[in-house]
């Protein structure tokens, strides 16, 4: 069954449920969870981890970031906000935190900010014209309070243009590596609750003027791949950390959780496009050539308006909560 919609146990338990609908790379939702009581323990599941993909794992551990920041406001929507005691455990690296439920008033919005958890998704849809203000970007970038983690607006014409080709130049790579690409098409059409439905892959199904983006056939080749990753009117922003390690990775998945929900609730549709980072050659580029040097990219995300009145997107399937509960 859906956790997301599943019903309820404890509220231990159905924090664990709200959480595990956060995103995650190729959907490989790479968390487990101990549930004691009040307490809430989340670890890296490594078995899940990328091997070719994400050696380091970055990419899970910012995954379970952004699990860890859907507990927080899934807690504290049900009235049981959590205290996180723990972030993460230096004896046990892959036990990434503990939260221990408390009962606390459930606030005025609990009813809005659980439907924009529900709400939140990966649309890959091409974007409408209509740009992202400037404005309103520094207002989201602004809205990522996570200690060590900072959004930048990428507004500027040569930066942009920069970062279009090391995203071009990294997709390129990436489609150039049989394992690679191997890997990435082990995690489409999985079922079993997990990894990406070709039906939210816009170029899979074939949707008019779909961006052409990381889930491209290798078979199509870089040259048919090489148009139309980002646009003009797309708004772009870097989730960077002053350090380049774990924990940084960790909070980097929280900070981006909670650009994604302030997103959602501004009806704003929200694409990551981590291969610029997963590439090292593109990744060091990112951090000489677009932040000076300065910081270290995470994630790069891409931002736009859907067309009013679209389809629903189907929902990316999730593990049954029994799947990632540890006894
Ligand atoms: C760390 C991370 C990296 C991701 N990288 C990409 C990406 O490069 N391209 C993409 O289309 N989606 C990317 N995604 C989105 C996931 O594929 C998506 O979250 C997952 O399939 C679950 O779908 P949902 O977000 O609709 O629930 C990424 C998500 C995370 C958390």
């Amino acid at each position: 069954m859906d956790p997301r919609t599943a019903p309820s146990g404890s509220p231990a338990r159905r924090v664990v449920e709200l959480a595990c609908g956060a995103p995650s790379v190729h959907n490989t939702q790479p968390w487990l969870w101990r549930v004691d009581g009040n307490r809430v323990d989340l670890y890296a599941d490594r078995s899940r981890q990328l091997l070719v993909a994400d050696p380091a794992g970055r990419n899970l551990l910012v995954s379970c970031g952004a699990a860890l920041h859907q507990a927080r406001v899934a807690a504290q929507a049900l009235g049981t906000p959590a205290d996180v005691v723990l972030v993460p455990d230096p004896g046990d690296p892959d036990h990434l935190a503990r939260l221990e439920l408390r009962r606390g008033p459930r606030p005025a919005d609990a009813v809005e900010r659980l439907a924009t958890l529900a709400r939140r998704v990966t649309d890959r849809r091409r974007f409408t014209s209509w740009p992202v203000a400037e404005e309103r970007l520094a207002l989201l970038a602004a809205s990522v309070t996570t200690p060590g983690v900072r959004a930048l607006p990428l507004v500027d014409t040569t930066t942009r243009f920069r970062v279009e080709l090391l995203v071009e130049r990294a997709r390129d790579h990436q489609l150039g590596d049989a394992r690679l690409a191997a890997e990435q098409r082990s995690w489409v059409d999985r079922g079993r609750g997990e990894g990406v439905p070709s039906a939210s892959i816009p170029e899979a199904t074939g949707h008019a003027g779909a961006p052409v983006g990381r889930f491209t056939s290798g078979a199509a080749g870089p040259a048919a791949a090489r148009t139309g990753l980002l646009e003009g009117s797309d708004g772009l922003l870097a989730l960077c950390t002053d350090t380049d390690e774990p924990h940084a990775w960790l909070a980097t998945g929280e900070a981006l959780s909670q650009l994604w929900l302030a997103a959602t609730v501004d009806g704003l549709s929200v694409v990551p496009l981590s291969q610029v980072v997963e590439v090292p050659s593109t990744r060091g580029a990112m951090r000489t050539e677009v932040l000076g040097g300065l910081a270290h990219p995470q994630v790069l995300v891409r931002l736009g308006w859907q067309e009013l009145g679209r389809s629903q997107l189907p929902r990316t399937p999730r593990r049954p909560v029994g799947d990632v509960l540890l006894p």
